[in-house]
């Protein structure tokens, strides 16, 4: 089972490639939807995932993508599964299990993320359905003035996280463990330095307690960047230098691979971060992308919901995806983004 997990991980942060995040819930995919034009029926939510599933960017760009309950379960226009148009990408079908960030009792403003009851269960059918990872997001936010993040929250969010680490692995899949740090508000750069530190030290340890196999996991973190709202932004050498230091002092060296969320931040800004962190070397785990928006803000503008569009939309998706696949290798630069487009 160890070796069945350890290929499983090594297999999702394969060099050049990395990880779509396509698990958007029904709430989150309406509001991509609204900002297109587009209803957000069944119908238009398989359409737009199939296009992706049947781009070029899959079988060279991408070596997993995390679902939804509802996409695991459908099948494209043809009816052939939605899961087998991935596995016959050459890549890995994963799946959400969270059930979301639910306000925390006597932590105001916080979350705890809930989904661990049935879990056990509800693994063992998504593995059935094809699942060979899995992914868990935990929210932490940041209002130094409001006393946010509380000791509370960052424990009880880092022992879910191990739990469902657990139950994964039991049940032969792959956790991906998200503790994501969010960066809304205007707080500085070094302040999202010292609560991820915190983060990412509180979620080692647990999943330490709970017995988790390193080499079989995913870590998918933020990266080090002040907030959206804060008066002063980073240079692309800032965020990767802090971002790798912080990691290189939580993130045990048996982690295979680091995927980054995007977490807002501009496509090109996720790229040329990640591609300078890779530039550093030296780096005892492999870095490369678990993007959701920073992958698909470009072929949702592209597609706006019309057949006439999908070719279009899986040129912009595999743009995305081979720009930064460059930046997984170290490869990228502003002129390849210039070229390619
Ligand atoms: P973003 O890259 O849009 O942050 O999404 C990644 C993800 O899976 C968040 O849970």
């Amino acid at each position: 089972m160890t070796a069945e997990l350890d290929a499983i991980a090594q297999k999702m942060v394969a060099d050049g490639k990395g990880i779509l995040a396509a698990d958007e819930s029904s709430g989150t995919i309406k509001k991509r939807f609204d900002a297109i034009g587009v209803e957000s029926t069944e119908e238009n939510r398989r359409d737009y995932r199939e296009l992706m599933f049947r781009s070029e960017a899959m079988t060279k760009y991408i070596s997993g993508v995390i679902l939804y309950e509802e996409t695991i379960r459908q099948k494209a226009k043809d009816g052939t599964p939605l899961v087998s148009l991935i596995e016959q990408a050459g890549s890995i079908p994963g799946i959400k299990v969270d059930a979301g960030a639910k306000p925390m009792p006597f932590c105001p403003g916080e979350t705890i993320t809930e989904g661990l009851d049935g879990l056990a269960g509800r693994l063992k059918e998504f593995y059935d359905l094809g699942a060979r990872f899995a992914k868990w997001r935990a929210v932490i936010d940041i209002d130094t003035a409001g006393g946010i993040p509380s000791y509370a929250s960052i424990r009880a969010n880092a022992h879910a996280l191990a739990r469902y680490a657990a139950l994964c692995q039991e049940a032969k899949i792959v956790p991906i463990v998200e503790p994501e740090v969010l960066m809304d508000g205007s707080h500085d750069i070094d302040t999202c330095y010292r609560v991820t530190e915190w983060v990412l030290k509180t979620t080692f340890e647990e999943l330490y307690y709970q017995r988790i196999r390193l080499e079989g996991m995913v870590l998918k973190p933020n990266m080090i960047v002040p907030g959206k709202k804060a008066a002063k932004q980073a240079s692309v050498e800032e965020v990767a230098e802090k971002t790798v230091r912080v990691l290189k002092s939580c993130v045990p060296s048996a982690v295979p691979g680091i995927a980054f969320l995007s977490g807002g931040q501009s496509d090109e800004d996720a790229t040329a971060h990640l591609d300078a962190m890779v530039k550093l070397g030296g780096l005892p785990w492999k870095l490369t992308y678990s993007y959701g928006r920073a992958l698909q803000a470009a072929p949702q503008k592209a597609w706006a919901g019309k057949a006439e569009n999908v070719a279009k939309a899986q040129a912009a998706f595999t743009h995305r995806a081979h720009m930064n696949s460059l930046a997984a290798l170290g490869q990228w630069s502003s002129e390849e983004e210039r070229k390619a487009a």
